[in-house]
């Protein structure tokens, strides 16, 4: 129940007693102390942090540096520099030989039920140093990028590591994209290697990954690079179900089984099978100690001009960072199990499913499936299953389930819970409420976190056992972060206020730099307002300082929780040839949150058909991901224009919306075309 606290204008949710009294940070008090000491004396407060690291040497220089200001030259970020380290190294060696090499690491759960796995620290470190000499001898080096479109199985966490402890910078692409924008990614990367799996099923869907890797290298061919070698994880014909019966809520559902041979296309000098990689592979892989500001990985996300952006993380600062938020964030204890259901392909995987958990020597779940296969309470049922403590997941998926009703949560007891984490977009207050009460029985805190790729960890979170949670917001900075909210002219907005969210100096865990390109990395992130980081999102400070993050300001959509440029996805509409002319935007979705809005002027009065609008699904599906096909479509026999010619998507925003308040439209070039559109609008928002 939500209560008035003296000094806070709202009720708030309290930390609950349980969580507070075991917590890390148990107090508001307690928060404020480190926060401003983590502001004030930042090398004192991340080098006590460090000592729990391994460090082969120390570093030679100041513990950070940083330019954040153009005018005084390159905008850089280092942390530790000259230190030198390995995360592979304190992810699981360091626990091995702290005797805690028979303690799990993972608990595998497959998309059936019935497949599921276990492997502790000790494995995984023999699994990764088999792997590691696998890569070595197809001639992965220090520095060298691999690229790796695998499913959430264990070997996805062996080639992560694996790259990690010999150097070597791993660029994950998450396997629901498409052929197409793996060969892009693998084309700017430059990656001579690709790791894969012959397929995965997701709830009924098989995706046949080999396939699609095959058709990606064919594109990186015709455009001039060839990966040299392939490693293909056999996945299929070990899982105990490959008929899957029919699932409940599962858009996919009901689809019958395809015959596939992932061998069809298997070029014998290029492709290997894992197990045949590793069968003979050396037992030892010695760790390649690297400088603290040496690449760890990219991994790619949407950018407005539709060119996906390689961000790059670096070794120390990340690990430091990482390791510190889930240890608050979730205050992670010894004894817990916490699963966090993100793909491993996105950041949120990378940071809070391999490297923030390991770092902290957890016990995670690892989950393959959705959470509606086979039944729409798979999620309780794992939670239950493995006694699980600290759960972390979005608000699409919140949402999802929260339609099926309470019956399907009710039934199973979820007595282990005790923290809640949402990431990925703004969690509605009514979503953040049903997970509360329902989810945690009212016996947990929620942790609304906002972060991005681009941050590398929470950046604004409540700590579950300090905060006292207002249901939308998330709240304060986490340690070492100051924000501040700048309005359009960069005027910093002091107390309440809307602006845009920037940050003012840099945390261990933010990105350094875009890969291959740092022009476009000060462009994008420091050039609006020169001195500080900007986040491309607004946010709103209310009366009691907390923070509400309302959303991107960008050309950016937000769909369950995935960043999509609308350049991106205009540009695929546009290679249709009976398209003229396109424009994207964001429309409410009960569900995704955002829903994918498209207006389409077809070519030279080409007839409006289902048949072309199908066609123009099946575009995006196959240049980007089935995540990003248009919600919407719409006909539009013109679109809003200023004089100058740009189109003017905030006008486009209210007609998805059914909003007639177009706002200030006398910069528009013809109004005419504003009464077509309303009338040809999409009648029903989902
Ligand atoms: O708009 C914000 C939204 O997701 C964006 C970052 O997306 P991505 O780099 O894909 O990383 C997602 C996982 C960290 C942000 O710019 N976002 C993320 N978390 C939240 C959020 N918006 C509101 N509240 C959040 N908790």
């Amino acid at each position: 129940m939500a209560t008035h606290v003296e000094g806070l204008t709202d009720e708030v949710y309290l930390p609950p007693p349980h969580v507070a009294e075991e917590a890390h940070c148990s107090s508001m008090q307690q928060y404020d102390k480190l926060y401003q000491q983590s502001i004030e004396e930042p090398e004192a407060f991340w080098s006590r942090i460090a000592e729990q690291f391994y460090w082969q040497e120390q570093p030679a220089g100041p513990f950070c540096d940083f330019n954040f200001d153009a005018s005084r030259g390159r905008i850089f970020i280092e942390w530790m520099k000259g230190a030198k380290t390995n995360m592979c190294y304190n992810c699981l060696d360091r626990h091995v030989e702290n005797g805690r090499g028979d303690q799990v690491a993972f608990y595998w759960e497959g998309n059936e039920p019935a497949d599921t796995a276990r492997l502790t620290y000790s494995q995984l470190l023999t699994r990764v140093q088999r792997f590691g000499g696998v890569l070595h001898r197809l001639g992965v080096r220090s520095g060298d990028r691999v690229a790796i479109y695998m499913p959430m199985i264990p070997e996805l966490l062996v080639a992560m590591l694996a790259c990690a402890r010999i150097g070597a910078v791993h660029s994950i692409v998450f396997a629901g994209y498409s052929a197409d924008a793996l060969a892009d990614r693998i084309l700017d990367a430059r990656c001579r290697i690709a790791l894969t799996a012959d397929g995965v099923w997701r709830g009924n869907k098989l995706i046949r990954l080999k396939e699609i890797t095959d058709r990606a290298l064919e594109l990186c061919t015709e455009r001039g690079h060839r990966v040299e070698r392939v490693v293909v994880v056999r996945h299929l014909p070990r899982l105990h179900h490959q008929t899957p019966s029919t699932a409940v809520g599962d858009q996919n559902s009901a689809q019958t089984t395809p015959q596939y041979d992932p061998q069809a296309g298997w070029d014998a000098d290029r492709d290997v099978w894992w197990e045949d990689a590793v069968s003979d592979a050396p037992e030892r892989c010695d760790v390649q100690w690297v400088d603290a500001e040496h690449p760890l990985f990219m991994l790619y996300t949407s950018g407005s001009t539709g060119k996906p952006k390689g961000v790059l993380h670096t070794t120390a600062g990340y690990m430091l960072y990482v390791a510190t938020t889930f240890k608050y964030t979730f205050d992670y204890h010894p004894d817990d199990v916490y699963w966090c259901t993100a793909d491993i392909g996105w950041i949120t995987g990378h940071s809070y499913v391999t490297y923030g958990p390991m770092l902290n020597g957890a016990t995670s779940v690892m989950f393959e499936g959705t959470p509606f296969y086979p039944t729409g309470d798979r999620m309780w049922q794992i939670i239950d299953k493995y006694a699980v403590t600290k759960f972390y997941t979005a608000p699409t998926a919140i949402r999802a389930l929260m339609r099926l009703g309470d019956d399907l949560v009710l039934r199973h007891s979820r007595q282990s819970l005790k923290v809640l984490g949402s990431v990925g977009e703004p969690i509605n207050p009514e979503a953040w409420l049903w997970y509360h009460r329902v989810v945690g029985g009212g016996r947990c805190a929620v942790v609304d976190t906002f972060w991005q790729t681009e941050t590398g960890g929470h950046v604004l979170t409540p700590l579950p056992g300090a905060t006292p949670t207002k249901p939308g917001s998330a709240c304060r900075p986490f340690f070492g972060v100051q924000p501040a909210l700048l309005d359009e002219n960069g005027v910093e907005i002091a107390g309440e206020g809307e602006g845009y969210l920037v940050f003012r100096r840099p945390w261990p865990g933010i990105m350094r730099t875009v890969y291959g390109n740092h022009q476009r990395f000060e462009t994008t992130y420091f050039k609006k307002f020169n001195g500080f980081y900007c986040t491309g999102d607004g946010a709103r400070r209310d009366a009691d300082g907390y923070l509400w993050v309302t959303g991107r300001i960008d050309d950016m959509l937000n769909v369950s929780g995935h960043l999509i440029s609308t350049a991106q996805i205009e540009s695929a509409l546009i290679e249709h040839p009976a398209v003229a002319e396109t424009a994207v935007v964001a429309a409410p979705h009960s569900v995704k949150g955002e829903g994918v809005y498209c207006f389409v002027t077809t070519k030279d009065g080409r007839p409006w058909t289902e048949q072309l609008q199908k066609e123009l699904v099946l575009k995006v599906r196959e240049r980007i991901a089935p995540f990003a096909a248009p919600d919407y479509l719409q006909y539009a026999p013109g679109l809003p224009k200023t004089r100058s010619g740009k189109i003017m998507r905030r006008v486009l925003r209210k007609i998805a919306q059914n909003d007639r308040d177009l706002g200030d439209v006398s910069t528009m070039a013809d109004s005419s075309v504003i009464d077509l559109l309303f009338q040809h609008r999409c009648q029903h928002l989902k």
